[in-house]
């Protein structure tokens, strides 16, 4: 069974071919970066008009790499969401447009539910059940994954996501966006215990996070700094540990707690070097399944899974349905 699948929930256009719910035969992401950094950060608006630009060449590059014709193709999906809503609109819209137009079936994916699958993509991949840290520009939460279908959030952030915390300190420190690599980079050239950042754990046994306090404190540091430049890399670095400490204590106890020996990172922030190299060294006996990084950022091979696994169950979405902003689960 072939998918084409589309997202264009934020500031990457994507598409790609997936066979049988695993196989990747393309996975095409058009990134709108260049567009974007300038404003240090997403758009709405211009990312909407960039969408609608890129997404026919986009499609028609995925179906070319997969070597597969439409005719080829037995489902069709898009990102309902969560996401920008015009974002959303143009790769939803233009994806019904194509179900309508050549007869093939559609369903409807969601963003989370993409990243939470994408693990399973993986050769080898995990099986189930899984505990996993969801880190991206939009979204932080743990879930408890049982099956392809069943999702049980069992926290998330109160505030900014990981990500968006990354790219609100590069911006403050005149780094550019978005900034989750480069303050990745950059720690590894810095001390981190030259700064001591707090570590927001909040309840210890809980799962929920909030990072708009690390955020402040490293705008106050920076305010008393008298050469950023010089303390950059310790910065980051200092930065960086503190994060990683609180995401690193949260998966290693929400695994405990479901007495699970299975963990996944997933979701943009899981590129980080630094969070990579950490839980390597501290999960133990534990299985850890971090996806490449063409799975990590937002691509369309993971909203296939996705759909792959809603059509199996049944699922069939009709034309006339909306996109949505906000996330569904939990
Ligand atoms: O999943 P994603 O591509 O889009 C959303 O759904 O949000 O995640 C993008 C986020 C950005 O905030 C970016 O700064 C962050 O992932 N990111 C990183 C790294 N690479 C990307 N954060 C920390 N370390 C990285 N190496
Ligand atoms: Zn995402």
């Amino acid at each position: 069974m072939r998918i084409l699948a589309i997202e264009s929930s934020c500031d990457e256009t994507a598409a790609s071919v997936v066979e049988n719910g695993k196989k990747i035969l393309s996975n095409i992401v058009a990134s709108q970066i260049d567009v974007h950094a300038e404003f240090g950060g997403v758009v709405p608006e211009l990312a909407a008009r960039h969408h609608l630009e890129a997404i026919g060449p986009v499609v028609r590059k995925a179906l070319t790499e997969a070597n597969v014709t439409l005719n080829e193709i037995n489902l069709i999906t898009a990102t309902q969401g969560p996401g920008l809503m015009g974002a959303l609109l143009c790769g939803f819209c233009f994806a019904k447009s194509l179900s309508f137009s050549t007869g093939i079936d559609f369903v409807a994916a969601d963003h989370l539910e993409g990243h939470l699958l994408s693990p399973i993509l993986m050769d080898p991949a995990p099986t189930f059940p899984y505990v996993a840290l969801l880190a991206s520009g939009g979204h932080t939460a743990i879930y408890w994954v049982t099956a392809p279908t069943e999702f049980e959030k069992m926290g998330q952030t109160l505030d900014d996501a990981v990500g968006e915390a990354y790219d609100k300190v590069s911006k403050a420190m005149g780094m550019g966006y978005p900034g989750g690599k480069m303050i990745d980079d950059l720690a590894h050239e810095g001390d981190a215990s030259k700064i001591n950042f707090p570590r927001t754990y909040l309840d210890k046994d809980k799962f929920n996070f909030s990072f708009s306090g690390i955020k402040t404190a490293v705008s106050r540091y920076l305010e008393m700094c008298s050469s950023i430049e010089a303390e950059k890399a310790n910065i980051c670095a200092g930065f960086q540990k503190a994060i990683i400490d609180v995401l690193v204590h949260k998966l290693l106890h929400a695994a405990k707690v479901k007495d699970c020996s299975t963990i996944c990172v997933v979701g943009g922030v899981a590129a980080n070097k630094g969070l990579r190299e950490t839980l390597e060294k501290e999960k133990r006996e534990m299985e850890l399944f971090i996806p490449p990084l063409s799975l990590c950022g937002d691509n369309a091979a993971m909203i296939a899974v996705s759909a792959y696994w809603r059509y199996q169950r049944g699922e069939r979405t009709f034309l006339a349905a909306d996109t949505y902003s906000q996330q569904r689960h939990g």
